[in-house]
């Protein structure tokens, strides 16, 4: 048995001594040092013992979990997009995050949203701390978003929002952005940690409290993100970040947490002088522009979330003789395509002394290791100057050894590019067998197999 430690203590200034002392060795007073009472070890600290477990609060065996509660709450907001991100419809009672560059088109794209639900007579409120009452109906009405359910609050102060949500009682709050309004509940800027956390704190219980699906708007700071939407993802139900890359009007919303849904899917919206139109048929658009008799091209079936997307990666490649060859990507991963030079520079084809540009066309990001065999053939094909068979879509993750790689989902990919009217695939042997009718497809083992199947 551990014996308890006795430990005396001065009341006067707090000095702890093992043995009992007439006088404080601390500060020299008398009488002051008494024992003070020390927990014997394994013993519940006071404010446990003090909880009372009634059958509510007792842990229960997860076979005993009753299932039959009833699934939450959702409603379709109507932007097909942004309802497939969020698995199917926005949850009542949620809280969710929006985060995303300043200018990628947050507020448009929520206000696009809560003006389908004002539209449907549902009320719903926009809090902006950014803009004016003037700005926000300015831009609704050029829109044509704006409409009698469509609430406004231009506030920094949250505890208004607050009260001006319980009163009004909205399906859903939008607080654009989490980073302009503060609560007297916590101390600090706009903006800062403590105010952020408290502003989702507070968020979180109104939601919950009153069914209210909550969005908190949050910037993307460039400073490390320290105040930013990162500190509070593991906080909020769900959070979906708007992307864009400046390079054109593409903007891609993803879901990176969803406590309702499957994290990773994939929402594309277009942002034109008439605000955001969703892309549906994102694989259409992002292949408009290819020029497919052009070397250096390859279409690739990629996968966001559960949506396949055919997306178009480009090599091109400088003349021989750069000192310090430069090694440049954009939406791609660099050291994939670092490794693929070196797997293609085995199969003969140099590109140690020349300048490597890597791109995929469009905005979207193809990270995949299946982009993997997509993205060497377009390297070999710019190199050797031959187009790639412009109607062959090319799937594979390539290892160090030239060996091709299965792909997770074959068939959703293939079909896709079947759909998009491709007739022939080339990729990996175990992915053959799932291939749709009509898309002749050539199964490959190795890298040079794949080179002498495209070669035309
Ligand atoms: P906004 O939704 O205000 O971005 P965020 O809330 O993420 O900061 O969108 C701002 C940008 O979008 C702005 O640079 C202008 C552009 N934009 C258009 O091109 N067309 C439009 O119809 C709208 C409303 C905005
Ligand atoms: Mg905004």
């Amino acid at each position: 048995m551990a014996r308890s430690r006795r430990t005396f203590r001065c009341s006067k200034c707090g000095n702890e001594t093992a043995k009992w002392a007439g006088k404080c060795q601390g500060c020299g007073s008398w009488n002051t040092v008494d024992e003070v009472a020390e927990q014997a070890r394994g013993a519940a600290p006071a404010a446990a013992a003090a909880v009372r477990l009634t059958d509510a609060l007792r842990p229960v065996p997860i076979t005993q979990v009753p299932t039959d509660e009833g699934g939450e709450l959702r409603v379709r907001t109507g932007v097909d997009e942004l309802d497939n991100v969020l698995g199917g419809g926005l949850v009542a009672g949620s809280l969710t995050l929006l985060g995303g560059d300043p200018g990628v088109g947050k507020s448009t794209l929520l206000l696009m949203a809560l003006s389908r639900f004002a539209k449907r007579g549902l009320p719903v409120l926009y809090a902006s701390g950014e803009e004016s009452m003037r700005q926000v109906r300015l831009r609704a009405d050029r829109l044509g978003l704006s409409s009698d359910k469509l609430l406004l609050l231009a506030q920094t102060d949250f505890d208004v929002i607050e009260a001006a949500t319980r009163e009004c009682r909205p399906v859903v709050l939008v607080v654009d952005s989490v980073q302009t309004v503060r609560t007297q509940g916590a101390t600090g800027i706009p903006g800062s940690v403590s105010q952020i956390r408290e502003v989702a704190h507070r968020s979180m219980q109104l939601a919950k409290g009153t069914g209210v699906a909550t969005w908190l708007v949050g910037h993307v700071t460039k400073s490390g993100d320290l105040a930013g939407p990162k500190v509070l993802e593991h906080f909020v139900d769900t959070v979906l970040y708007f992307e864009g890359d400046g390079r054109s009007n593409l903007r891609i919303l993803r879901a990176v947490k969803n406590r309702f849904g499957a994290a990773g899917e994939l929402g594309l919206f277009e942002m034109g002088d008439d605000g955001l139109r969703e892309v549906p048929d994102a694989s259409a658009r992002l292949l408009a522009e290819r020029d497919p008799y052009a070397p250096g091209t390859a279409v690739v079936s990629t996968l966001e979330g559960s949506r396949p997307l055919l997306a178009e990666v480009q090599a091109l490649v400088g003349a021989p003789g750069a000192h310090s060859p430069a090694r440049t990507v954009v939406g791609v991963d660099r050291s994939r395509v670092l490794m693929l030079a070196a797997v293609l520079q085995k199969q003969g084809i140099g590109l140690q002394d020349r300048d490597v540009f890597v791109n995929a066309a469009g905005g979207v990001r193809v990270t995949e290791p299946a982009a993997d065999l997509a993205i060497l053939a377009a390297l070999a094909s710019t190199t050797l100057d031959k187009p790639l068979p412009d109607d062959t879509i090319i799937l594979g993750e390539v290892g160090l050894v030239g060996e091709v790689r299965a792909v997770s989902h074959p068939a959703l990919r293939l079909r896709e590019a079947a759909r998009q009217g491709f007739r022939r695939a080339v990729v990996p042997q175990s992915c053959v067998e799932h291939a749709p009718p009509g898309l002749q497809t050539t199964g490959v083992k190795r890298v040079t197999d794949a080179l002498d199947a495209l070669a035309r």
